[in-house]
């Protein structure tokens, strides 16, 4: 589902769309003379709040921004994501200065500096909140690295194993048992129904449903998206557009959710 950046000014009648973007945006930070946004497939960007034009693309490989925080008088930016990496701009060159794995595994879903902007906290599924002296994180195994080897990884998978490392594999497990994760494991997905798997904090939608999931009903949640298919769902929003996309998770699913 595609985003959008609205600005609702003062006595303007009508909202002026600073952005549009693919996927849908989860945080908006403004800053003097910026405004920046962070998205479900890890879009990244700093706008010009008057006309929109960009300032800068700080996206990168990950997916998707969970959380931002900015410190105005140290000029930082943090951006935090759902593959547990924290990167620290500097607004005024809008360089990266830092970027490194922060969590232990998982998401960071919140972030905010100390009032003088030299520690960050972070929180994520971790059961503690991490803090750090901004100047340590020099010391951390840098993230661009782990990133690549990702993506080269990525590239030798086939193409359904792939969508799920990149689309699903940050908040679904595929094992039995509890998971860490944001959400259920997939673990035994087919033929289950929906919101069903015991000891799983669903939302009211998915609890209440009626929907068995399978080959078919696993494409239309995709091809909709969830927003659509179950509205009011805890899962974000996100489509597969491809058809050829969808069928081959599907396949991989099948597969992969019946483990050992
Ligand atoms: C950012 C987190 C996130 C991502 C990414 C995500 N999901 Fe989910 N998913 C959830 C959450 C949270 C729920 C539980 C929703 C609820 O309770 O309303 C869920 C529920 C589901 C369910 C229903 C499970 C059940 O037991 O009823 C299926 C199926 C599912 N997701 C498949 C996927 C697939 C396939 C992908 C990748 C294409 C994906 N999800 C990506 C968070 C996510």
């Amino acid at each position: 589902m595609a985003g959008a950046l609205l600005r609702y000014g003062p006595g303007e009648a009508a909202p002026l769309a600073l952005a549009q973007h693919g996927f849908g945006i989860n945080r908006i930070v403004p800053g003097d003379g910026w405004i920046a946004y962070g998205a479900v497939d890890g879009g990244t960007r700093v706008l010009d709040p008057e006309t929109g034009a960009q300032i800068a693309d700080l996206t990168l490989e990950r997916r998707p921004i969970l959380a931002m925080a900015h410190h105005p008088a140290t000029q930082q930016l943090a951006v935090g994501d759902g593959e547990g990496f924290i990167m620290v701009v500097d607004t005024a060159s809008w360089r990266i200065d830092r970027d490194f794995r922060a969590t232990r595994q998982g998401p960071v879903w919140a972030l905010a500096f100390s009032a003088a902007g030299d520690v960050i906290h972070a929180g994520g599924l971790d059961d503690i909140a991490y803090s750090w002296p901004v100047e340590m994180l020099d010391a951390f195994e840098p993230g661009i690295s782990g990133a690549r080897s990702f993506l080269r990884e990525a590239a030798t998978m086939p193409n359904g194993e792939r969508q799920f490392m990149r689309k699903c594999s940050i908040c679904h497990a595929l094992e039995p048992g509890p998971s860490r994760k944001a959400g259920p494991t997939l673990h035994g997905l087919f033929g289950r129904a929906a919101g069903s798997l015991p000891g799983y904090a669903y939302s009211d939608t998915l609890s209440g449903s009626d929907i068995v999931w399978d080959a078919a009903t696993i494409d239309a949640l995709f091809d909709e998206g969830p927003d659509h298919y179950i509205p009011g769902s805890k899962m974000p929003m996100q489509v597969i557009a491809a058809p050829d996309d969808r069928s081959d998770l599907i396949a991989y699913l099948k597969v992969a959710t019946k483990g050992k």
